[in-house]
């Protein structure tokens, strides 16, 4: 029996997991799913937005498919999304950005970097720790590594070692890991390589960064794309795995049906390849392209669709070439 745990979390996580959920109910009428409570409603609800009760409910699943969730206001806040990530050892956060003429994966070390949550705040100064680790690096770069292998392709390394003495160390292990592997690898200063990548997409195969540049280099690069309505993540550790859209919970557009469901049914996608189906996540793809064809798209592609109707095109092309 294969679990599934399903956090909608806030704003539109509410209007576009459950089309992702559909979407995988669709080809998996023999997955359960259970939904499990975290974020900013909780917190109105309980004054915590996440429990260890909820850390061990999503324990218990074979892999989570989650929403987004919006940072609730409260003192000494503690992201619900990073304690996620951190309690369950979700080191490597993949990033797919692909369409015609080019295929990039970011991925971006998750548990450390800036987002070591070792801070102090003062009324006139305050400070975070950017903490990297060899252990954090070499499980990262070898992460990285494999996907480049199964790609047969490139590694790029993106750091600021002109600058940062926890980079040096990040670009130096990275350096020696790929020497070692084998594969074809270059490195970038994390700048020019967030321009380099809109300017020269297909050049661009594998990318390895860290924590805080691989979370603004996939907004950046969901530029390539379409935005933020279009870009999946996964998020995956040694023993469990989170599916996740990159976007946030746009509370700017939340609760109007007019969220674009794409980047959530590509985290779903991205969770059945992850559980062995690969035919199951690219005829995924296949649907959402039959979609879009179609000229069925939501109002950040030019579009009049509802996130619903859009879903529903979806999942109507996905069973009828099933
Ligand atoms: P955001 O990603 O939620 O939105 C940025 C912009 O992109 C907004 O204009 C929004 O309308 C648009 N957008 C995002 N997703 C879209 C979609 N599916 N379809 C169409 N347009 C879409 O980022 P933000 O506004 O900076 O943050 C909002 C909240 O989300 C904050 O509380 C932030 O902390 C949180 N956040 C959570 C996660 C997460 O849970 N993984 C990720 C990012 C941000
Ligand atoms: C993301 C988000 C998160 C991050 C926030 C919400 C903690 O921006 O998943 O990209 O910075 O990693
Ligand atoms: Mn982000």
């Amino acid at each position: 029996m294969t679990t599934i745990a399903v956090v909608e979390g806030d704003g539109i996580g509410h209007e576009v997991i459950p089309i992702a959920r559909k979407v995988l109910e669709a080809l998996h009428p023999e997955f359960e799913f259970f939904p499990v409570d975290v974020g900013y409603g909780m917190w109105e609800r309980t004054g915590c937005p996440c429990a260890d009760k909820e850390i061990n409910a999503l324990k218990t699943a074979d892999a989570i498919l989650f929403g987004a969730i919006t940072t609730p206001p409260m003192k000494d806040y503690q992201s619900v999304v990073l304690r996620i990530r951190k309690a369950l050892d979700l080191y490597a956060n993949l990033r797919p950005v692909k369409a015609e003429g080019f295929d990039i994966l970011i991925v971006r070390e998750n548990t450390e970097g800036l987002y070591s949550g070792i801070e102090e705040s003062g009324p006139d100064r305050a400070t975070t720790l950017r903490v990297v680790t060899r252990k954090g690096s070499e499980r990262i770069v070898r992460s990285a590594i494999r996907l480049t292998q199964r790609r047969s392709g490139r590694l790029t390394i993106g750091h600021k070692a002109n600058v940062l003495k926890s980079d040096v160390l990040f670009r130096d292990i990275c350096l020696h890991e790929a020497r070692v592997a084998g594969v074809t690898f270059n490195d970038k200063y994390i700048d020019a390589l967030a321009l380099d990548l809109l300017q020269h997409p297909a050049l661009y195969d594998v990318v390895v960064t860290t924590n805080i540049f691989g979370d603004i280099l996939s907004d950046v690069a969901s530029y390539l794309v379409g935005g933020l309505g279009l870009t999946p993540s996964a998020n995956i550790g040694d023993r469990y795995a989170l599916f996740e859209p990159v976007h946030g919970s746009a509370p700017d557009i939340a609760g109007r049906n007019i969220a674009n469901p794409i980047a959530a049914i590509r985290s779903a996608a991205m969770l059945l390849d992850y559980l062995g189906d690969r035919d199951g996540a690219s005829g995924v793809e296949i649907a959402i392209g039959t979609v879009i064809s179609q000229g069925i798209l939501t109002p950040d592609l030019g579009g009049s669709a509802g996130t619903r109707e859009f879903g529903k095109a979806v999942i109507r092309s996905l069973i009828k070439n099933r």
